[in-house]
């Protein structure tokens, strides 16, 4: 993609972290918002901020986990903007503990959330974007942790591998339209993942509540991810990749080497190893 002054961009999760980061970029470049995020009081207050700064930008309140709710936000996006040029599926949540000991509302949330999102997403706009016929993009939010293995965080590399294999496949299926498709893979950000459980499902247990060291593992999460690289530069390799079309983003170019060890692994049939940080 090469234009952006006047066209469309989408973001799920967008009222926080990387997708209010990209927000920016995308707005920074002259693209028309459409925000769709679950948490309204947040989302409010950066559209009206956003606003206030001269940003043409819709916010809908959206559970990405809802196939209506995003057939919703995609209705919204085209009666006030008209075609969809950007979609940013990537909202998310972390957390949810070794796999053994996860309850199956974590799995269903989890995977909900992060692969029933993009699956949503994809289905309610994408026809749509090759069907209008100029140069358009979606861009998935995976995960380090969808390139590599991650123990403690079963539920959620489940669903992160599923994104990077999801995104794979429709980048193939669309080759030769006018859509490209992208995934995003990160390590360590620093947003506010680790207080993923502020948008659970009511129902919801807190998933790590039979650990003696819940708090602990809550912290050390905590501190990896406010540890991480800054929001701000995720979006602009998002940006260059929009315009480049370079397939996977990886912030984290250190990763690189494991990643390709992993498939040297498979291959030798030895154990797997988790990335290292
Ligand atoms: N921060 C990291 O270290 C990191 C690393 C790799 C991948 N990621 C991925 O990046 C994406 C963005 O997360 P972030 O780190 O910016 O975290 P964040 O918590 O700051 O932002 C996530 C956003 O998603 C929204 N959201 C949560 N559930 C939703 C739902 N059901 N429907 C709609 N919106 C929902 C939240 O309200 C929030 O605005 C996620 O997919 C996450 O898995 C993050």
């Amino acid at each position: 993609m090469q234009e952006f002054t006047g066209r469309t961009a989408v973001v799920t999760g967008g009222a926080s972290g990387i997708g209010l980061a990209t927000v920016e970029r995308l707005a920074a470049a002259g693209m028309n918002i459409v925000i769709g995020d679950i948490e309204e009081r947040v989302l409010d207050e950066q559209v009206a901020r956003l606003t206030g700064e001269g940003v043409d930008v819709l916010g809908v309140v959206t559970d990405v986990a809802d196939q209506e709710a995003v057939t919703a936000l995609a209705a919204a996006a085209n009666e006030r903007f008209g075609d969809v040029h950007v979609l940013f599926n990537n909202a998310g949540v972390g957390g949810g503990g070794p796999m053994l000991e996860a309850g199956l509302d974590v799995w269903e949330w989890t995977l909900g959330v992060n692969l029933y999102g993009v699956v949503h997403g994809i289905r309610a706009f994408g026809s749509a974007m090759v069907a209008h016929g100029d140069p358009c993009a979606i861009v998935n939010t995976a995960s380090m942790a969808g390139l590599l293995p991650t123990p403690m965080l079963g539920a959620y590399t489940v669903s992160k591998y599923a994104v990077v294999a999801m995104s794979e496949t429709l980048s193939l299926e669309t080759q030769g339209t006018n859509l490209s498709v992208h995934v995003l893979c990160p390590g360590f950000v620093s947003t506010n993942i680790a207080d993923s459980d502020r948008n659970m499902p009511e129902h919801m247990a807190e998933p790590l509540a039979d650990r003696p060291d819940a708090d602990l593992m809550r912290a050390a999460m905590r501190d990896l991810v406010a540890g991480g690289i800054p929001p701000a530069d995720v979006a602009e390799r998002i940006f260059e990749a929009l315009q480049s079309g370079r397939f996977t983003i990886l912030p984290h170019p250190q990763f690189g080497p494991q990643i390709a060890a992993r498939g040297e692994r498979l291959v030798a049939g030895d154990l797997p190893v988790s990335w290292d940080i």
